[in-house]
């Protein structure tokens, strides 16, 4: 119960690693706000949740929706915990792709963790608490084909780094999580219907461990260390969880 009487919100709770990591939460004492755009995903996770959670359908690209979202999080008990699980993945070839789909990549990936994180903060000071997001490993070399996606994970990375170091002195701690692939809807989503993907290309960062790509809960176990005490000095960390993928 490493979370007994602390409040979380997990952004993408709806699906994937935002539920895994909301469900691990409340299995270990938290009082979770599950937050994502997909209101039925959100009521499933609800369900399947060991203790209470409570759910808010939002959409992170709304500034005001995500300052709703945190100040009905904080109602009484105020926030100890955000993590910034909400993310798209839109690909193809980069001559291909147009700025109305680079733009909302970003939208979702970087400002939106950012509209959170600004949010929260004035609580995780008084709280002394602390932000996990979640980047990628294609916010730690480049990936082929996700020019847009790889540009919002560096940025999540550096927006980490930089809260992490202005907040330190007043006790707030930011780390950021680079899962490599991750058996989740996102990852299945099919190329953009005409591209020419030299999949050898995408393919050369493969796991070095040979029993499977990481599952959902293997990223929410890192989260909800990052997230716990025995993280009490760990901030402006970007931790890898590939499977040994940029090992070499
Ligand atoms: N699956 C992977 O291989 C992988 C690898 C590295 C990083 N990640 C990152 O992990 C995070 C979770 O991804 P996942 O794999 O669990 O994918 P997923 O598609 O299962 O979950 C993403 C969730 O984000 C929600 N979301 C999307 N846009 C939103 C918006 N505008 N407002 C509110 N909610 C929104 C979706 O509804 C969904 O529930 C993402 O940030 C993703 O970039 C995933």
């Amino acid at each position: 119960m490493r979370f007994s009487g602390k409040r979380v919100i997990v952004t993408g709770a709806a699906s994937g690693i935002g539920r895994a990591s909301a469900l691990l939460f409340a299995a270990e004492g938290a009082r979770v706000m599950a937050a994502d755009r997909d209101a039925e995903g959100l009521a499933a996770t609800r369900d399947m949740a060991a203790a209470p959670v409570d759910t808010i359908a939002f959409d992170i690209c709304d500034v005001a929706a995500c300052q709703s979202l945190v100040a009905s999080a904080a109602k009484g008990a105020g926030i100890d915990i955000l993590c910034n699980i909400a993310g798209i993945l839109d690909w193809g070839e980069t001559a291909d792709f147009d700025e109305a789909r680079f733009a909302r990549v970003l939208a979702v990936n970087l400002t939106g963790t950012y509209a959170m994180c600004r949010a929260t903060l004035p609580y995780l000071v008084e709280s002394g608490g602390n932000i996990v997001n979640i980047a990628s490993t294609a916010g730690l070399q480049g990936v082929p084909y996700t020019v847009a996606y790889a540009a919002s994970k560096h940025g999540v990375i550096g927006l980490t780094k930089s809260i992490a170091v202005e907040y330190a002195s007043r006790g707030v701690r930011v780390n950021a999580v680079c899962p490599g692939h991750v058996n989740t809807p996102m990852a299945s989503s099919p190329p953009p219907k005409g591209s020419e993907i030299d999949w050898a290309l995408m393919m050369r960062n493969a796991p070095k461990l040979t029993d499977g790509i990481c599952a959902p809960e293997d990223i929410a176990g890192m989260v909800a260390f990052l997230a716990s005490d025995s993280a009490r000095k760990v901030s402006g960390a970007a931790f890898t969880i590939d499977g040994g993928q940029l090992a070499g």
